[in-house]
């Protein structure tokens, strides 16, 4: 379908908590049964656990409604010479009646225009200068943006488990010699929302 989308994306606030819950829980558990219940719970985990300077999240608003939401929390890339900080996208969710009219490719947009803003505001030493956002996912989607196989870009996965197709970076920033393991943000693991498991 072509982008008919007339939502409007912008920074979620704490008024925007249950009806972004319920977008979460109905765009996942579209996906597959159970789903829904297990990405609320980490994204509320996420946006409890992170400090307001580590995470950024943006809603779609259409017609007074919210109808998506993207997050972006801080990980780090375990480098040789230090660990540098680096964002982490998920989850991303658009609500089933209003995907596919280009609200996911506006949140996807919007959040890459927020980390570059934010990492163009800091000098290049800077330990809180975020130049790199990673997901999982699926490439048919991300690539559209200018996301990369992370392997190709100098990157290990955080779990053996995440496909080299899923793996993905953008990096929105110049970070030259930036290389290294993923590492997310321990909610990922508490929540078991690393990578696919076998069977499930
Ligand atoms: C993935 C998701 C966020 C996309 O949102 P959306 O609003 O439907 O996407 P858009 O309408 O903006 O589509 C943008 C482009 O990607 C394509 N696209 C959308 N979903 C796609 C998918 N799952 N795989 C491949 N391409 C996809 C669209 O066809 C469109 O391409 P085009 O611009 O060439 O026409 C949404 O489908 C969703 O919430 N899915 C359930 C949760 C999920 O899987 N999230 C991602 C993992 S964290």
């Amino acid at each position: 379908m072509a982008h008919v989308s007339s939502a409007v994306v912008r920074i979620e606030t704490s008024g925007d908590r249950a009806a972004v819950s319920a977008v979460i829980e109905q765009a996942f558990e579209a996906e597959a049964a159970g789903e829904g219940v297990r990405v609320r719970g980490l994204e509320q985990a996420l946006q409890t656990a992170m400090a307001p300077r580590d995470r950024l999240a943006l809603v779609a608003e259409h017609g007074r409604q919210i109808v998506g939401q993207a997050l972006l929390t801080r990980g780090w890339v375990d480098a040789d010479q230090r660990l540098v900080q680096a964002w982490v996208l998920s989850p991303i969710s658009v609500r089933p009646d209003h995907q596919h009219t280009g609200i996911g490719r506006e949140l996807l947009t919007g959040v890459i225009a927020c980390a570059t803003r934010a990492a163009a505001e800091r000098p290049a030493d800077d330990p809180e200068r975020r130049v790199h956002i990673f997901l999982e996912g699926d490439p048919g989607f991300y690539r559209k943006f200018g996301f990369v196989p992370g392997d190709r870009a100098g990157f290990t996965a955080p779990s053996v488990r995440i496909p080299p197709s899923a793996f993905q970076v953008l990096a929105v920033a110049e970070a030259p010699g930036v290389s290294g393991a993923l590492v997310y943000p321990d909610v990922f693991w508490a929540h078991d929302c690393v990578g696919l498991r076998r069977g499930a």
